[in-house]
């Protein structure tokens, strides 16, 4: 495969970092965007192009930053959205606005880069659309309700996404990471509401305990994830000869979880499978 020009969005730290320093090791060249230039200067150092870009920025703005990045080598064929925060709190103590402020970060920040990027990949017939998904996209974990709401919502609208796409030679990734040692849990960046209510308050502290041990003490290996993200999209190392799928979760964890809701979803089906089939209207036609 010749030589990509990737675009990735919050790249200070975690993912999107390692992902900029593996895809220069790789020969391809890379765009790395953060909310603060200063924090991806070093990123720059090490051969990487930086633009400034907070993906709550409105469309316009966003549409002015992507189009200076396709005009630094003329194009850009991988698009990473990785930018995303993690909101832990439970449904009767968070508030409106922290769910609001979740989602315009993990979704519409997401649909926002895509649709700037869009056209150009639609036009040129090629490219790639990576989206930083979760475990969470599959599993619901308590007190953490507003973030897997963000990564279920990503995980449709980029199913769509990819459905509409594909006629164009376009390629869709939904990256389904379990639990990898970044800054995601780290005191700044994981955005905490305790629970004020007696009847909430021992599990959610449990809850807020469990993140705490949990930040730096992860067992993925991010450096493993983005090499093997950087194969997805290349089609090289693992992914050699292989048809890469639209979703790939990545860790021991999310393996088991993901199997054990496809295995229970099965089941249900086949349980409740006449019930389930029992709703369309008797002796109608209109299907043939
Ligand atoms: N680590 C895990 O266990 C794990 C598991 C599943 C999924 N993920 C996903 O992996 C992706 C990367 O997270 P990470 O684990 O690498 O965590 P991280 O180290 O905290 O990195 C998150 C990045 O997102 C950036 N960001 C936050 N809000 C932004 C905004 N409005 N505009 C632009 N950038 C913004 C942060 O920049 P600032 O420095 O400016 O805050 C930071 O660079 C996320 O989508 C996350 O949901 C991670």
């Amino acid at each position: 495969m010749s030589q990509l020009v990737w675009l990735i969005t919050g790249c200070s730290s975690g993912f999107g970092e390692l992902l900029v320093h593996h895809i220069l090791s790789r020969g391809d060249l890379a765009i790395a965007t953060g909310r603060k230039l200063d924090k991806i200067k070093h990123l720059e150092r090490a051969g990487a192009a930086a633009l400034e870009l907070d993906v709550t920025h409105s469309q316009q703005e966003i549409n002015d930053t992507v189009a200076k990045a396709i005009a630094i080598y003329g194009r850009v064929d991988v698009v990473v959205n990785n930018a995303a925060y993690v909101s832990m709190g439970g449904w009767e103590d968070i508030g409106y606005d922290q769910i609001l402020a979740q989602f315009d970060t993990n979704v519409f920040g997401s649909i926002k880069v895509t649709r700037a990027i869009l056209p150009h990949l639609r036009e040129r017939r090629s490219g790639t659309m990576v989206f930083i998904s979760s475990l969470s996209g599959w599993h619901g974990h308590s007190f953490v309700g507003a973030y897997a709401g963000s990564k279920f919502a990503l995980e449709g609208l980029v199913e769509s996404l990819s459905r509409e796409t594909e006629a164009f030679g376009l390629k869709t990734l939904l990256i389904e990471p379990g639990r990898f040692r970044t800054k995601l849990l780290s005191p700044g960046n994981l955005q905490v509401m305790q629970s004020n209510i007696a009847d909430y308050a021992e599990a959610s502290q449990t809850h807020v305990n469990g993140l705490a041990q949990e930040d730096q003490a992860q067992p993925g290996d991010t450096q493993k994830a983005v090499k093997i993200i950087v194969d997805l999209v290349r089609k090289e190392g693992c992914a050699a000869g292989k048809e890469v799928p639209l979703r790939f979760p990545l860790g021991a964890d999310c393996f088991s979880t993901i199997k054990e809701k496809c295995e229970e979803t099965l089941n249900l089906l086949e349980e409740w499978k006449d019930v389930i089939n029992s709703t369309d209207h008797d002796n109608d036609t209109t299907w043939g």
